[in-house]
């Protein structure tokens, strides 16, 4: 077992004496690409997901929104978003991101809170809708 070790020592000594550095340059180069593709693949999910992505393209309607808001949210989140059982979510849109507000909606996390699930479109209304809670 030790002896592939040693052999691969002697290679690398053989290489370094003919222009190592070359090796370990392309190495660099190696992981620096590696880093790249990792990065690009960690953004690129973020944007992938296809519900958020199709809810963000949208301009949604804060009219439209004010009436699902005070069918679904104003129960918990008092009829002018002031906070009742659930949060004030006055300047939610100033204190949190589209994604994280989408998220908190949909996911069902933070029970008693329900998962909603709603169309991209209705989904848009509610979010311009939150941002004129200010
Ligand atoms: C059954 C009550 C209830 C209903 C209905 C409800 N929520 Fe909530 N909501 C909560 C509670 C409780 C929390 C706090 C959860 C936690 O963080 O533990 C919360 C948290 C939130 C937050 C995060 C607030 C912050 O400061 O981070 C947002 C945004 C939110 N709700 C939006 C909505 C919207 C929009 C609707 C309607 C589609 C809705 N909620 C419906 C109870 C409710």
């Amino acid at each position: 077992m030790s002896e592939p070790t040693s052999t691969a020592a002697n290679q690398d000594v053989d290489a370094q004496s003919d222009g190592g550095s070359g090796l370990i340059s392309a190495l660099v180069v190696l992981a620096a690409a590696a880093c790249v593709v990792l990065l690009l693949w960690v953004l690129g999910n973020a944007r992938q997901d296809p519900y958020l992505k199709a809810t963000l393209d949208l301009q949604g309607s804060a009219d439209h929104g004010g009436q699902l808001f005070r069918i679904n949210c104003a129960g918990c989140h008092g009829l002018a978003g002031q906070g009742l059982l659930g949060p004030n979510l006055i300047g939610i849109s100033q204190r949190s991101s589209d994604p994280r507000v989408v998220h908190q909606i949909v996911s069902g996390e933070t029970p008693p809170m329900p998962s909603f699930q709603m169309e991209p479109s209705s989904m848009a209304d509610l979010l311009a809708y939150l941002r004129t809670l200010r």
